[in-house]
């Protein structure tokens, strides 16, 4: 069956973002010649989810919409319009949606996030693996990785990876 990845970045204290949404401490970790496996990581999927918060920060990137190659699911509580980016919006319940694409035929998926998707679908026990890279920052506060109250779950190493950054990337599969 399809897998579902979580692959994203996060503090050492565990937030995907500061209180507005800026991920600019990310740049910490820029080294030339160094993407920490994110090219292979993306040729290796073919589908990714995004919670609607998430796709609207990536809109204000100032760069092309950066997943033309992937079939995009964006989730919201509301009835979105179409719009020139190849997303389908999905006004349904995460889960559900989830659950019947991981039947479908297809390859991997990655839940690039944010916090709140990542709940939903992490207590649905719909995520197989995470891809987790913790940047060496404490933001103090933020968006966290798992937004509200995720379910106690364990999980096992398969891969680890530090980089002379001091980003160590873990790679973890359900335990
Ligand atoms: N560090 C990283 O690698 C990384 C990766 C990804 C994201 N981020 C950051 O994470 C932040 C966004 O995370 P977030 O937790 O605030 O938001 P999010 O999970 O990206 O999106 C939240 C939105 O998703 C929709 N949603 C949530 N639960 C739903 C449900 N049960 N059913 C249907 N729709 C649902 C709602 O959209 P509506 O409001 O439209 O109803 C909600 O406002 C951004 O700042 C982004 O930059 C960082």
């Amino acid at each position: 069956m399809r897998k579902v990845q979580l692959y994203i970045a996060a503090s050492i204290d565990g937030y995907i973002a500061r209180p507005d949404g800026g991920i600019d401490w990310l740049s910490m970790v820029d080294k030339k010649g160094e993407d920490y496996g994110y090219q292979e990581f993306f040729a290796s999927v073919d589908t990714t989810l995004m919670g609607h918060k998430t796709y609207r920060e990536v809109l204000g990137f100032d760069v092309p919409f950066p997943y033309m190659t992937t079939a995009n699911y964006v989730f919201s509580r509301q009835k979105r319009q179409p719009d020139d980016n190849p997303v389908h919006h999905i006004n349904d319940d995460p889960a559900a949606f989830v659950r019947s694409l991981k039947q479908q035929k297809g390859g991997n998926i990655w839940l690039i996030g944010g916090g709140q998707l990542n709940t939903v679908l992490l207590n649905a026990g719909l995520v197989d693996e995470m891809i987790l890279s913790v940047i060496p920052i404490v933001l103090g506060e933020g968006i966290p990785l798992f937004a509200g109250q995720p379910k106690e779950t364990k999980w096992g190493l398969k891969e680890h990876r530090a980089f002379d950054t001091g980003l160590v990337q873990m790679w973890y599969h359900k335990g």
